[in-house]
């Protein structure tokens, strides 16, 4: 079977991650968030996936080709301008040949492929939507359904007052290729907000699957955090690199990690990193390659991607530190704040209050104190 995975939005909540890479290419416990959406599918024996982009394409083919080095095969349906994610389908509409399922590019789940593809063959529906409980579903775009598990409507973040369920669109779908004829060619339009509800009133059979699988969207830097945290903590199944040093430690090869380093894991780190002494590491914690942590620093439930340098005595807790960047000495950094790529921050500063700091900025020293 074939998968469409939409990977073609700016990811705007998610800056200043996104403002170098697509959302799809932000690392995930180190290795890009897609390459964990490929684990998933291929233990469904789903090989064939088409990538429909449009958002810094050559990012994504850059770095998976043809798909051969991952184990699938993959092909491109490129936008020129954004068309929506019912738009993006019908741009993929030529590399389709039969069943077929789509993704939302930002969705974290371990829902089980297989047997929503056989419920959907059983149901004999046209389109079939997977469902996730939530706790509070005003925030999403919410679905019901009748008794016999058909989609009755869809609410787009509905007020407390018209909530009648808690199960929202978890951003998959099995779709028959007969749908591909109700989405007009070359326009904008959204599978969620348009296509579908029409779909429902026309009486298309259109099945909903709930399912309690984990399920995360990372679209905002909370959630980011979030399933860094539930992949360490072992509630999110996902493999990332890294060999088992000692219970929940993960280290790749050349790390030079001082013996009076303090280190409470779950902790994956990178290739070739140098963590010095007196160094207190307290998990969950990422460590991409390359980093650099000075004598005396505090990382504490943080993210830190590929070549960051610590300074001495630096606290970095539940915030996340982009590519390339140098971090002063004596500096905080707390509460959810990013610190984008090549960003150079000087020493004695304190970020916190979930601040975002734009890639290539320079924030002297003590320029933001205590
Ligand atoms: P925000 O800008 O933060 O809303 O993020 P987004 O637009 O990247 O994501 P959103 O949650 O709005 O969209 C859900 C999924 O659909 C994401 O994986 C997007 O990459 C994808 N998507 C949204 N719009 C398009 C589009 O016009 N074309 C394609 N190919 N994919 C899209």
């Amino acid at each position: 079977m074939q998968a469409i995975i939409l990977v073609g939005g700016e990811g705007l909540r998610l800056r200043p991650l996104t403002c170098n890479i697509p959302k799809p290419m932000v690392p995930v416990v180190n290795k890009p968030f897609l390459e964990h959406m490929f684990d998933n599918l291929k233990k469904h024996n789903i090989n064939e996936i088409i990538l429909a982009i449009c958002y810094l394409p050559d990012h994504i083919k850059r770095h998976f080709g043809d798909g051969g080095d991952f184990g699938i095969t993959l092909t491109y349906a490129v936008e020129k301008s954004p068309l929506g994610t019912g738009g993006a389908v019908k741009n993929a509409e030529g590399l389709l040949d039969d069943t077929f399922v789509v993704f939302n590019g930002d969705i974290f789940t371990d829902l089980d492929l297989t047997s929503m593809i056989a419920y959907h063959k059983e149901k004999k529906a046209k389109a079939t939507i997977a469902l996730t409980p939530v706790e509070d579903p005003t925030a999403y775009g919410v679905v019901e359904l009748n008794p016999q598990s058909k989609v009755k409507c869809f609410i787009e973040k509905p007020s407390w007052e018209r909530v009648t369920t808690n199960l929202i669109n978890a951003g998959t779908y099995v779709l028959e290729p007969e749908v591909l004829d109700l989405i007009p060619s070359d326009t904008y339009c959204m599978l969620e907000r348009g296509l579908f509800p029409d779909m429902v009133e026309q009486g298309v059979p259109f099945y909903g699957y709930p399912s309690n699988a984990y399920w995360i969207d990372i679209g905002n830097p909370a959630d980011y955090l979030k399933l860094h945290h539930d992949i360490l903590m072992g509630k999110a199944m996902a493999r990332f690199p890294g060999k088992s040093m000692a219970d929940d430690i993960w280290t790749e090869s050349g790390c030079n990690i001082h013996p009076a380093a303090k280190i409470i894991g779950p902790l994956v780190i990178g290739r070739d990193c140098t963590i010095e002494k007196g160094v207190r590491i307290s998990g969950p914690c990422v460590i991409g390659d390359k980093c650099i942590v000075r004598h005396g620093a505090t990382i504490d439930e943080a993210i830190l991607w590929q070549n960051v340098k610590l300074g001495k005595d630096t606290t970095i807790r539940n915030s996340v530190i982009g590519n390339n960047s140098v971090i002063g000495d004596s500096t905080w950094i707390t509460d959810s704040s990013i610190v984008s790529d090549d960003s150079r921050i000087g020493s004695g500063n304190k970020l916190e209050h979930g601040i975002r700091i734009w890639p290539g900025s320079i924030i002297e020293d003590n320029a933001i104190s205590f």
